[in-house]
């Protein structure tokens, strides 16, 4: 028994000292909020920066149906001086406390662009969070655009990046269910699609397995009855999009593989295109 009890604390040792002094090569992290991240932990490192509700879905949905572009603003000043630069056809849109801004052509409803409106149009987007979010990404390797809609698809593409963080926009710098459950989300597709391939899955973060936890229990309570739409309803991003009447946006966002493209920030150009 004494021989066994010693194996045992040696071996527990073992794999104690190893994980502290281990550095990974393959890491799936989720911030919750851009607020934590620290921008220089990101060079190297592959970011999905996802605003389900609803500045990525919008994005999303506009290159599917056409966009040639998207350039994120930082602020409705910047998207202006940004408009007043474009050459070609370009549109502003975007939202503040949810509605369209004064001046805009267009808010941030991804229903609003269909192919016949932002078809071959650059689209300049400010938003209160997702294109916020963004800048906080700047030293990342590739910045990826997560959204319900294209989850499938980017799964694809994040198959052999070893190091994946996804960054949450929150609202209104609070953490908000719909981006943390898109992380979970994200989490488990990688992790089946990487085991169903042999491939190494790598080490989830704390962060990361809070995720695929909420998205994983989620999941089996809309099962059991309900949809992902109810769940984004009662999230701090989708309270006040019911109130001001864009549920159907909510529905939207809420239709996973809906929209097969992945989209990337250019970080020299600052400009989001399909890839
Ligand atoms: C944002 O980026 O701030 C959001 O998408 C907010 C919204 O669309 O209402």
């Amino acid at each position: 028994m004494k021989q066994i009890d010693d194996f045992a604390l040696r071996d527990l040792t073992t794999i104690m000292s190893t994980a502290s002094t281990s550095n990974p090569s393959h890491v799936l992290d989720v911030v919750m909020l851009p607020s934590l991240v620290e921008p220089e932990s990101l060079a190297g490192k592959t970011v999905v920066v996802v605003d389900v509700l609803r500045a990525t879905t919008t994005i999303i949905h506009a290159l599917h149906n056409g966009a040639e572009q998207v350039l994120p603003q930082p602020s409705i000043e910047a998207a202006h001086s940004a408009h007043a630069a474009q050459t070609g056809p370009a549109l502003l849109g975007g939202e503040r406390g949810g509605r369209i801004v004064d001046g805009f052509h267009n808010g941030n409803s991804p229903v609003e662009y269909t192919p016949e409106v932002i078809g071959e149009k650059t689209l300049i987007l400010a938003t209160t969070n997702g294109t916020v979010a963004m800048e906080r990404c700047r030293s990342a390797e590739r910045v990826l655009i997560g959204a319900m809609v294209n989850l499938g698809a980017l799964t694809n593409v994040l198959i052999d990046q070893p190091l994946v963080t996804v960054v949450c926009s929150g609202t209104d710098g609070w953490v908000t269910s719909e981006d943390v459950l898109y992380g979970g989300a994200l989490m488990e597709r990688l992790i089946e699609t990487r085991t169903a391939a042999g491939k190494p899955v790598g080490k989830l973060t704390d962060t990361a397995s809070i995720a695929l936890n909420h998205w994983q229990n989620t999941k089996a309570s809309v099962e059991a009855g309900g949809t992902l739409a109810d769940v984004f309803r009662d999230a701090r991003g989708g309270i006040n999009l019911v109130k001001i009447g864009h549920d159907p946006d909510i529905v939207f966002a809420s239709e996973i593989d809906k929209v097969p493209v992945v989209a990337e920030l250019d970080l020299e150009k600052w400009s989001i295109r399909l890839i």
